[in-house]
């Protein structure tokens, strides 16, 4: 991938939403300093001397909502940590966040550009989890793994993400019922069930962390 760095930006999401016009397919922007993160939700992503970067794609269909993630725990386990991915796609080190992942999709003129924000804490961040790293290597490893991942087939995705996944099995409440997460659809839901009924529910309808039963 193609990186151009910045030493500060608002939120890298934000400048490419502004400017993917101007970038190809696989550029990188990364911010050395991010003063306006952005999380899901509206959440504001708080980041010191952190890794924060976007990816753009055109018109690429993978599923960027499994990858994202998958890439940022094969390359912490290259260097030696043990991350889980807690659904939809935050990473997890020690029930503590370390990376959150940000995808916004922009269609102009019949084609689709998708911006992948990934924030990864390499500095202390209280309530998060960090890891010791310094941030242009763990970049490059991130972004090998990127796109080691986007040659897998989706099963291969798949299995894996459910592999890495931390929220399999586990109860949450929703819409005042408890249910169990049973699953994962390839685009993204997770599939939960209770003695009524099984129900498909979107990333942006749900909030798990508020919502898990521990
Ligand atoms: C979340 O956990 O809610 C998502 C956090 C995503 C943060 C990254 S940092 C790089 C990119 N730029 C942003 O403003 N947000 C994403």
């Amino acid at each position: 991938m193609n990186n151009i760095i910045f030493n500060e930006l608002e939120s890298t999401n934000t400048y490419l939403k502004n400017h993917y016009r101007e970038y190809n397919d696989g550029d990188a922007v990364v911010a050395l300093k991010q003063t306006s993160g952005r999380g899901r939700f509206d959440r504001v992503w708080e980041s010191n001397e952190d890794l924060t970067f976007s990816m753009l794609f055109i018109n690429n269909k993978a599923l960027h909502h499994m990858i994202a993630p998958l890439a940022v725990c094969y390359a912490l386990e290259e260097f030696g940590y043990s991350p889980m991915i807690k659904w939809p796609n935050d990473v997890y080190l020690n029930d503590k966040k370390v990376s959150g992942v940000l995808i916004e999709n922009i269609c102009y003129k019949s084609n689709v550009y998708s911006i992948i924000g990934i924030g990864v804490n390499t500095s202390y961040k209280s309530n998060y989890s960090y890891v010791d790293l310094s941030r242009m290597p763990l970049l490059e490893v991130v972004e090998d793994k990127y796109q080691i991942l986007l040659n897998y087939d989706e099963k291969r995705l798949y299995e894996s993400y459910r592999l890495y996944s931390n929220t399999l099995n586990k109860e949450i409440t929703y819409n005042g019922e408890k249910y169990v997460i049973i699953d994962y659809a390839y685009s993204g839901e997770i599939i939960i069930e209770n003695k009524n009924r099984v129900l498909k529910v979107a990333a942006n309808e749900i909030d798990i962390k508020s919502c898990l039963i521990y």
